[in-house]
């Protein structure tokens, strides 16, 4: 198992590279299933949640090839041959869910294993459930497994989401596409990387209007067929190192970042004395000033994302006076406070929310994450820490950072990777 050692204390100055979306891109492969032409996706991030989704295809029986020779470009074909999505796979990474629906508007039929919980909390597929059963099909759970069957299709129908889940509207989005009729989602997901999935299920040949709207109109067609289509850039690993450019009080261009994609993290973080700023093909982000306290809560997008929040406490453990952060999305999201607070942060959990006062510096320390977001808010602790910081279980970061230890060290970061 990798680690990183960071030497905290050096500002981060120069140009850092922001990635295809991990949220988007895993959903675009998946996309793949819903024709037996070519769907041909650029801009692909080189994570490992990246190669674990390949894998589930290909056992499915698509071929996904490497176009490029470095993974940025993937293309995605050929026939389905096995309907199955294994619980060794599923229980590994949770968006494997989403082959549910297209396996079904594809097939008329699908067993998906049941995810089970993870670090974050429970995370119930129920509404997931609940839609595609509105459109027709006929679910049953047996033996750790979802068994979905429509064989005689799906058919559009109304569907009101009682909450605006990613995953919900995502899988009923693509379902929809091959239904009979109209579907209208209610109360769906307005997350950017939605938007792009349906730009890319659109350039295939569905019929879907309403993107960035809570209320998405989709005109079931015969088949898609095959297109190219570029994963939108990754708005929360831009994110993550405006964070870490904050904390180490330097500046850095992120190059294909965009600040309209952030909405509320712009805010928050210009509350707190940064400056976000879009130039032509990048983001420019530095301090303004003394790091000052806010108050934020998570909330489905436009609203503050719960996928930043780790990374910004991280960043309000140095701000200046008190400041709260309540955790609205998932119930259990607070694992990286205990590693915070023992390189000297000073913070309380109080059932969802959790109030940080801010101290005048951190201290190194071995640390440990338990996912992907916690990780990376002990890498920008690390980076403004005085010591050594000694960051275990990495591989929660290469899930969905690409090249983390490169991107940081060629601006001035002191982070190595070592190997057990
Ligand atoms: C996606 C993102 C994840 C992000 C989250 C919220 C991917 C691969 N993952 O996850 O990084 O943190 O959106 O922005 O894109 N819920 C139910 N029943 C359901 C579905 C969801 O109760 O059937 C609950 C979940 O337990 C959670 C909340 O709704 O508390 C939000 O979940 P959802 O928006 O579905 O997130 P994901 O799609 O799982």
């Amino acid at each position: 198992m990798d680690r990183f050692i960071i030497h905290g204390g050096h500002p981060l100055r120069g140009d850092i590279v922001i990635g295809g979306a991990k949220n988007s891109a895993l959903k675009l492969l998946v996309a793949g299933l819903l024709t037996p032409e070519k769907l041909v996706l650029d801009n692909v991030p080189r994570i490992a949640d990246i190669r674990t989704m390949r894998r589930l295809l290909e056992q499915h029986g698509l071929t996904v090839e490497d176009i490029s020779g470095d993974g940025g470009t993937l293309s995605i074909g050929g026939e389905i041959t096995n309907t199955e999505a294994p619980y060794n796979i599923v229980s590994k990474m949770r968006a494997s869910i989403l082959v549910l629906g297209p396996l079904l508007a594809r097939c008329g039929e699908a067993r998906v294993s049941l995810p089970g919980g993870c670090a974050i909390g429970t995370r119930p597929v129920d509404l997931h459930l609940k839609a595609l059963e509105t459109l027709g099909a006929k679910i049953t759970l047996e033996n750790g497994y979802i068994h979905a069957e429509a064989p005689n299709g799906l058919k559009g129908e109304r569907v009101i989401l009682p909450f605006a889940s990613v995953g919900a509207t995502e899988n009923l989005l693509m379902a929809a596409t091959l239904a009979r009729g109209r579907t209208e989602i209610v109360n769906a997901a307005r997350e950017p990387e939605i938007g792009d999935l349906v730009g890319c299920l659109n350039a295939m040949g569905a019929r879907i209007t309403g993107i960035g709207t809570g209320k998405l109109v989709i005109d079931g067609v015969e088949g898609l067929h095959g297109a190219r289509y570029r994963v939108m850039p990754d708005r929360i690993e831009c994110g993550t190192y405006a964070c870490a450019a904050a904390i180490t009080g330097g500046e850095l261009r992120l190059v294909g970042g965009q600040v309209e994609h952030l909405g509320a993290v712009v805010r928050a973080l210009e509350e707190a004395g940064v400056e976000m700023v879009q130039e032509e093909g990048a983001v420019r982000v530095q301090r303004t000033g003394a790091l000052r306290g806010v108050d934020i809560m998570t909330e489905p997008y436009p609203g503050f994302p719960t996928d930043m929040q780790a990374q910004f406490m991280a960043l309000l453990s140095v701000a200046e006076g008190a400041s709260m952060v309540t955790e609205t999305i998932f119930e259990n999201r607070f694992m990286h406070v205990p590693e915070l607070n023992r390189m000297g942060a000073r913070i309380n959990v109080h059932g969802s929310s959790a109030i940080i006062r801010g101290v005048h510096s951190l201290s190194g320390a071995p640390v440990m994450a338990t996912d992907l977001r916690a990780s990376f808010s002990l890498i920008i602790a690390g980076l403004a820490a005085h010591g050594e910081t000694i960051l275990s279980r990495v591989y929660h970061l290469d899930r969905g950072y690409e090249a983390v230890e490169r991107k940081l060290a060629q601006c001035g970061a002191h982070i190595e990777r070592v190997s057990d």
